[in-house]
């Protein structure tokens, strides 16, 4: 089996790096009957700091090839990557193409993928949000449309697939791969440099905010921002701030005491100031995840999410209404939160459970 694997944006790389590490471990005990494979970054994030710290650290290799999309509107990006793509499956013709998450590298791969005639492997499958006015949405829709073999996060995603007419014997329910790099890393993390002095043993709460329907407008940014800077206490915010949101916050200029604000920050010392926080503010997916499984309280800014495990069963509380996130953050600060339960398969062995499941259909 041939299979091309596609990493693009900065929430890829975890999810790609164990897969990446089984087929080459498949492929030593196999010798006789080893997976060829390709890595395939489009690049729609092209930054050291969105994507060439995390392959150093969590060891996923060069990739074969760089499409070198960049950035530029919905449709401009999506037709940079599509017209790489087709141009790379035209020698080294894949079978079978692993697409994770729900990025716009995940939908355009998957559609010139199909329309080749070559399978789809959809990791992370099934979620849905039920808001359409979010381009993951559409992503994770168009690609599940045409997805041969979905392999599941959720009990949820399950439903919503089997829901949409897909059938059982094509989903796999193998866990969450975000999952395996956090287990796989948990020893390593990485104290920033400005840890000790910066925070100097304050309490503190980590903030990620990129989504346009929160960023984009400056009125509603600094009216959310001085929300926050107003239930804090004693407490600080460590703020890395993605490039999207910094473009519109150096734009509003204003200064928030308690705020520390850092660039984009590397996976291992990410997840180190995620582990000794007091709590995290977030309107990013992959994030309540993770919070979930170290059991770190979480606050997700947001209508709706795609992962209700996070709340049903994690450390994830849902926030629509911003005039309430005060209250919320000074129970967060109190201590008053509820405890995190373990997920079906978010186990660390999830792209172990998807190489076996790709070696059955190829045989
Ligand atoms: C994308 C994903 C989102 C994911 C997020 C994580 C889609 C539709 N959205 O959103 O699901 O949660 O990545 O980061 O795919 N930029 C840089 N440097 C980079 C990358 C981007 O400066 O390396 C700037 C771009 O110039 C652009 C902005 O950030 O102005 C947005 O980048 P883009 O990839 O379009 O979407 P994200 O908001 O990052």
């Amino acid at each position: 089996m041939r299979i091309d694997i596609i990493a693009g944006a900065r929430p890829n790389f975890m999810k790609i790096g164990p897969i990446i590490r089984q087929l080459k471990k498949f492929n030593d005990a196999h010798p006789a009957a080893p997976f060829q494979f390709r890595l395939i970054h489009t690049g729609q994030h092209y930054d050291r700091n969105m994507s060439d710290s995390f392959f150093e650290q969590l060891g996923i290799p060069e990739p074969d090839i760089n499409l070198g999309a960049g950035s530029g509107t919905q449709a401009s990006q999506t037709a940079q990557i599509m017209i790489g793509y087709e141009k790379a499956i035209q020698d080294w013709k894949p079978d079978t193409c692993i697409v994770v998450g729900d990025v716009t590298s995940t939908m355009a791969c998957s559609i010139v993928a199909k329309k080749a005639g070559i399978k789809v492997a959809h990791v992370e499958a099934g979620i849905r949000s039920g808001d359409w006015s979010m381009p993951e949405e559409i992503n994770r829709i168009v690609t599940d449309s045409i997805t041969d073999y979905f392999f599941t996060t959720s009990e949820e995603a399950n439903a919503n697939l089997l829901k949409a007419g897909h059938r059982q014997e094509q989903i796999y329910y193998v866990g969450n791969t975000m999952i395996d790099s956090l287990l796989d890393n948990i020893d390593k993390l990485r104290k920033p440099d400005f840890f000790d002095t910066t925070l100097s043993g304050h309490p503190y709460i980590v903030l990620t905010l990129h989504r346009p329907s929160n960023v984009d407008d400056p009125e509603k940014l600094s009216t959310l921002l001085d929300r926050i800077h107003d239930a804090l206490g004693d407490c600080r915010v460590l703020f890395p701030m993605h490039p999207r949101t910094r473009k519109i916050f150096d734009a509003i200029g204003r200064e928030y005491k308690q705020f520390i604000i850092v660039e984009p920050m590397s996976y291992l010392e990410f997840m180190f100031v995620v582990k000794h926080a007091t709590g995290v503010v977030t309107d990013s997916g992959g994030i309540t995840e993770e919070t979930t499984v170290l059991n770190i309280p979480c606050i997700t800014l947001r209508d709706s999410t795609e992962r209700p495990e996070t709340i049903r069963l994690g450390t994830n509380e849902l926030v629509a209404d911003h005039s309430l996130i005060k209250g919320y953050i000074e129970r967060m600060i109190a201590g008053d939160w509820k405890q995190a339960q373990p997920i079906q398969y978010w186990d660390g062995k999830t792209a172990e459970r998807i190489v076996q499941a790709l070696n059955n259909v190829r045989s």
